[in-house]
């Protein structure tokens, strides 16, 4: 089948990039070409989980109560493995682990990068054959470099992010990241197990027309949210409303779709998650520097832009209202004045 661009990899890509700055050294390029890395052979795993004994609960919990499935650990423990050998990264925060995981080999201790990470998100859905991710967040550690990494260097604002992206686990499987010129997509050719660009500067559709949020927990949202649902359904063509309801319960998969055809996503606070669902570190802040980087915008539904919350815990929670700039608007129009 014809390409829509000439054929390019990922490795091709990110060094061509690399090749823009006069004073990059190639350590970044060659953390984003571990973690692509990495993610193939999750994906490996994940397009063989219906065959072999990794489906399923491993009977434990992780340090925030939720059970944890076995391509949970597998992810975690590939992704470890990997940034944890690589020279460039000193530490590393995952969803995972309580603590940050400090990587102490010599030459790991002199890399100059700390990565935040969610290496399985939706959770839910690896078991029903549902669409999958991984999110990672990228930034320069402000400890000295020679020394293990530190709390402070994973604590650090959502805007000091050198790079950001996801790889989902969908009907292809796509690597999507910025590094704050832009947003571009690659999709596995699974035949050679090789990234191809296939989405060059990702623009997203603004206004768009569809709107994500678990609904059952609908009697337990803020009012301004209850507010901003029953407009989403208002029949006014004018405005394409009504808009479409999606959700598929894999941030990732959720974000990708309104990232491509424009739309909004939204975990609002709610009574059994009185701070939101999300972390802030590994999956509020690198996507709200995608879609930022994408031409949308990521509140905290207060007004709040996420890339500039300080984070207190690498575990953080927050409410998290992203997508296009005019829908992400009208709802935190309606947050505000429905107190
Ligand atoms: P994770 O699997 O990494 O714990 O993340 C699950 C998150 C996110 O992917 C998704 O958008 C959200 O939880 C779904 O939550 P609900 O089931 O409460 O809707
Ligand atoms: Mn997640
Ligand atoms: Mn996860």
């Amino acid at each position: 089948m014809a390409r829509k661009f000439r054929a390019q990899t990922l490795g091709e890509f990110i060094v061509k990039q690399q090749n823009a700055f006069s004073y990059a050294t190639g350590d970044l390029t060659r953390l984003l070409t571990h973690i692509g890395i990495a993610s193939r052979i999750v994906n490996r795993e994940v397009n063989m989980a219906g065959l072999v004994d990794i489906l399923g609960e491993t009977g434990k919990e992780n340090i925030q109560g939720e059970t944890v499935k076995k391509l949970d650990v597998f992810a975690n423990e590939q992704f470890k493995a990997i940034l944890g050998s690589s020279i460039e990264v000193c530490g590393l925060a995952t969803e995972e682990e309580k603590d940050v995981v400090s990587f102490e080999s010599d030459l790991s201790k002199q890399g100059k990068y700390i990565v935040c990470m969610d290496p399985l998100d939706g959770s839910s859905n690896i078991d029903v054959n549902v669409s999958i991710g991984t999110i990672f967040s990228i930034y320069h550690r402000i400890s000295e470099t020679g020394n293990p990494s530190v709390e402070e260097d994973f604590l650090q604002a959502g805007i000091k992010q050198v790079a950001a992206g996801y790889v989902l686990y969908g009907s292809s499987t796509m690597l999507v990241y910025t590094t704050g010129l832009g947003v571009t997509g690659f999709t596995l050719d699974p035949s050679i197990g090789e990234y191809f660009l296939s989405h060059y500067q990702i623009i997203t559709p603004d206004p768009g027309r569809i709107y994500s949020i678990n609904e059952g927990n609908y009697i337990n949202f803020p009012m301004g949210v209850k507010k901003y649902i029953k407009y989403c359904q208002e029949d006014d063509p004018s405005t394409n409303r009504p808009y479409s309801s999606r959700y598929i319960g894999s941030l990732v998969s959720d974000f990708h779709r309104n990232l491509l055809k424009g739309g909004i996503y939204i975990y609002p606070e709610t009574t059994s998650h009185p701070e939101g669902k999300l972390r802030l570190t590994y999956e509020c802040n690198p996507i709200a520097f995608l879609a930022e980087q994408a031409g949308g915008m990521a509140t905290d539904g207060q007004g709040n832009r996420i890339l500039e919350i300080p984070p207190e815990s690498i575990h953080q929670r927050v409410p998290f209202f992203v997508g296009s700039c005019e829908m992400v608007k009208q709802v935190e129009y309606f947050m505000k004045n429905n107190p």
